[in-house]
């Protein structure tokens, strides 16, 4: 069992080396309604005026929930190579974005009115004490709102992928295998009560979406290849897992050139008591 220490050295060394990965693969997929799973947590948080975004990495989700007018927004990451992209992001000058740990919160209490975690709050060990210091900061009646990964959609070719990926990995040394990341329980409604119910938080409200990824198979590779589970895996096994999906998704390309392809995405809901 992977020490909570351990999964962030590894997901600190994993965005040192992609930092934007996340909003680059996530920030085209589409649900069946048009809107990106990063417009969709805006949505669940619209009218909180001050809104942490808990492992912001690059700060898409920020630069989104900046579009409503006077909010106070701050950001908190592992991530330093990560937060510099973030501060980049012009419609961010005005934004606290903090390197740090969300189990150790680096705000007071009762600072904000929302808390937003995209595909962060699923990678964090010691979740209990997130929860806390979750409940902490927000004010009674805080939201909390994440979106958690919820795996492959049966027939398309992230679910292909994922099958080539286990045959590979299977046969790989432990040094080019990740750790296992974050609690389990976060990818599930009854899971997530579990954790959040005791930090005082009312029952969850969860939804199953399914985003769109399809396109060309070179941007289908860009987008399933971006998970942490290639980080660890030399060039050349890479270079063999690609030739392998390319050749894998060939029956299902489209005559005009286009891989299906789509994950499924929980989004949860909470409110501080
Ligand atoms: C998959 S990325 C998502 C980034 C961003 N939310 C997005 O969706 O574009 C997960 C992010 O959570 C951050 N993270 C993971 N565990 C964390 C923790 N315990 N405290 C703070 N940040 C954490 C990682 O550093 C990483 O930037």
């Amino acid at each position: 069992m992977a020490t909570t220490a351990s999964q962030e050295a590894f997901l600190q060394a994993f965005h040192a080396e992609h930092p934007s990965v996340t909003a680059e693969v996530f920030g085209r997929g589409r649900a069946l309604d048009g809107r990106s799973s990063y417009e969709i947590l805006c949505d669940r948080v619209a009218g909180s005026r001050r809104v942490l975004d808990l492992g912001c990495g690059d700060g898409l989700l920020l630069e989104c929930l900046a579009r409503e007018d006077d909010r106070q927004l701050a950001g908190v990451d592992l991530s330093a190579e990560s937060l510099a992209l973030a501060r980049r992001r012009p419609a961010l000058s005005g934004a606290r974005l903090e390197q740090g740990r969300a189990q150790e919160l680096p705000f007071a209490d009762d600072s904000f009115d929302a808390c937003a975690a995209h595909l962060a709050l699923m990678l964090m060990g010691e979740i209990e004490q997130v929860a806390a210091e979750v409940a902490r900061v927000l004010s009674p009646g805080g939201v909390l709102a994440c979106v958690m990964g919820g795996g492959a959609v049966g027939g398309e070719a992230y679910a292909r992928f994922l099958g080539l990926l286990r045959s590979t990995v299977t046969n790989l040394p432990a040094a080019q295998r990740i750790p296992a990341l974050g609690d389990g329980r976060t990818r599930s409604r009854d899971g997530l009560d579990s954790v959040l119910g005791p930090a005082g938080f009312s029952a969850v409200d969860w939804e199953t979406i399914h985003l769109d990824l399809s396109g060309r198979v070179g941007q289908v590779w860009t987008a399933v290849s971006g998970m942490y589970d290639l980080g660890p895996l030399d060039r050349a096994t890479v270079e063999r897992l690609r030739e392998a999906f390319f050749a894998e998704v060939m029956d299902m390309t489209t005559p005009g050139g286009r891989v299906p392809c789509a994950v499924a995405m929980h989004v949860a809901t909470a409110r501080l008591r």
